[in-house]
């Protein structure tokens, strides 16, 4: 057996290696060079500004953090988003509250627009805030397609355009997500022209348009071939797969849910809004539910487009379920691109770091999108990993070996930060408070 590194006081090593520890030449390098080999040490904070999140372990410090104080200030640091990654029951929705309820604070607003295990109501209660319930026989109900109020700064026209393209985009992911594949050419127009169709009618008749109505004119290929035009003949056939695939959103599981007009209004003055699917009722399949968020976060994204609403953030928890499905991850990004330029932080919640992989094979689109997402994350928070995952994340994150130790020998609430590319190792520390209003564990018992 090897001595050990340091011989307990009083009972000196074997006389060799005492030798050796004394001739060794004192090593320097410089702190760039240091923090390559141990990440912890070049360290002197993030500053004193921002919402308390606990103790850097390493300085023996408090941690403060706030994306919006270092955005702009702190190079590397392009966006106020955060990405938090760990295995279950390491306390990552603990922190997503705390931060969230420490935020309040400051003034800031924050909202969940899906939340499957409803552990946000009590929180949101406590804040003063509101939350949502969405389920069979509940009365809440959220129209996706809800046009978002125009900021005065932009035009009735561009405003339009601006709606259209993200109905679409929504209609789109919604389509690929069911039928597990891309849309075809004529698929696409398939879904303009009824959007299109279904717009018109429902603006003569003063109403806003629903799901059932694209899902309906897409199941009427008279109507498509006529409002198609040239296409004429063809758009209504083409469109078969589409009409199927919106049925689903319209009837079976999710019937009602999001197909009316909305029941509750938006409150830009509320502290914190949740939306609650855990009465959705699990069937077994993911689907319905990563439909479900889908339509949710859309409804409430698009409730945020004021662009002097103040600082907010979203928290997408449990984000990894959306992660499978190229289509929900390319309008996430889109509405990432959309947020920065409005005051909006998101927090995405994943399990593993290959929760990002699972999008698609190498070099495929839905990785692209991943890495994409992973990039627009200026904050990543590793909790602990599983041992077959630490490959993956080092990979994806880049992290040295030391980190990559760290991080499959955290603790709950510990965490390594990586934050525009500096290294923290973070205990989140809970007022006994917090630890009552966030306990998920006393609902498993
Ligand atoms: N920093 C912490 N200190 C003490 N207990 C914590 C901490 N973070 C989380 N917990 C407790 O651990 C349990 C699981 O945490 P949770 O946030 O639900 O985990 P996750 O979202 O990672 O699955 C909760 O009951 C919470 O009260
Ligand atoms: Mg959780």
């Amino acid at each position: 057996m090897p001595p050990p590194l340091f011989p307990p006081a009083g009972r000196p090593g074997p006389a060799s290696s005492r030798n050796n520890k004394l001739k060794l030449p004192a090593h320097r390098m410089t702190t760039a060079t240091a923090s390559g080999a141990y990440p912890f040490l070049a360290e002197g904070g993030l500053g004193a500004e921002g919402i308390y999140i606990g103790r850097d372990v390493h300085a023996e410090a408090s941690f403060v953090f706030d994306p919006f104080a270092l955005y702009g200030k702190v190079e590397g640091f392009t966006n106020p988003n955060v990405l938090l990654a760990g295995v279950i029951g390491q306390g990552k929705s603990a922190l997503a509250k705390s931060f969230a309820l420490r935020s309040i604070a400051f003034g800031y607003r924050v909202y969940v627009p899906c939340d499957p295990k409803g552990e946000w109501t009590p929180v949101a209660r406590a804040l003063g805030g509101t939350s949502i319930a969405l389920g069979p026989g509940l009365p809440g109900k959220l129209n996706p397609l809800d046009a978002a109020p125009r900021p005065p700064s932009v035009s009735e026209t561009d405003w339009a355009g601006e709606i259209r393209k993200r109905r679409l985009l929504l209609l789109g992911s919604l389509a690929r997500t069911v039928l597990g594949r891309d849309l075809l050419p004529m698929e696409h127009t398939g879904l303009d022209v009824a959007l299109d169709a279904v717009v018109t009618r429902a603006a003569e008749s003063g109403r806003t348009p629903l799901l059932g109505d694209i899902a309906a004119t897409l199941n009427n290929p008279d109507e498509l071939d006529t409002a198609g035009g040239l296409m004429s003949g063809r758009l209504g056939d083409a469109s078969r797969d589409l009409a199927h695939a919106m049925r689903r959103l319209v009837h079976g599981d999710l019937a009602g849910m999001f197909d009316a007009p909305s029941t509750v209004t938006f409150d830009p003055n509320s502290p914190m809004l949740t939306i609650d699917l855990s009465r959705l009722g699990g069937s077994g399949d993911d689907t319905a539910l990563v439909l479900a968020m889908t339509c949710a976060s859309a409804w409430m994204e698009s409730a945020l487009s004021d662009p002097n609403g103040g600082r907010r953030w979203i928290v997408y928890d449990e984000a990894w379920r959306l992660m499978r499905h190229p289509g929900l991850l390319q309008r996430m990004q889109s509405q990432w691109k959309l947020s920065r330029g409005l005051g909006i932080a998101n927090l995405m919640v994943i399990h593993r770091l290959s929760d990002l992989l699972t999008a698609g094979d190498a070099g495929s689109r839905g990785r692209a999108l991943a890495e994409g997402l992973l990039a627009d994350c200026s904050t990543r928070i590793i909790y602990r990993q599983e041992t077959d995952q630490l490959h993956a994340a080092a990979a994806l994150l880049g992290l040295t070996s030391v980190e990559t130790e760290a991080i499959s020998h955290l603790n709950r609430g510990r965490g390594l930060w990586r934050v525009a590319g500096r290294s923290f190792i973070v205990q989140h520390q809970l007022h006994p408070h917090e630890l009552a209003l966030f306990d998920t564990d006393a609902r498993m018992h």
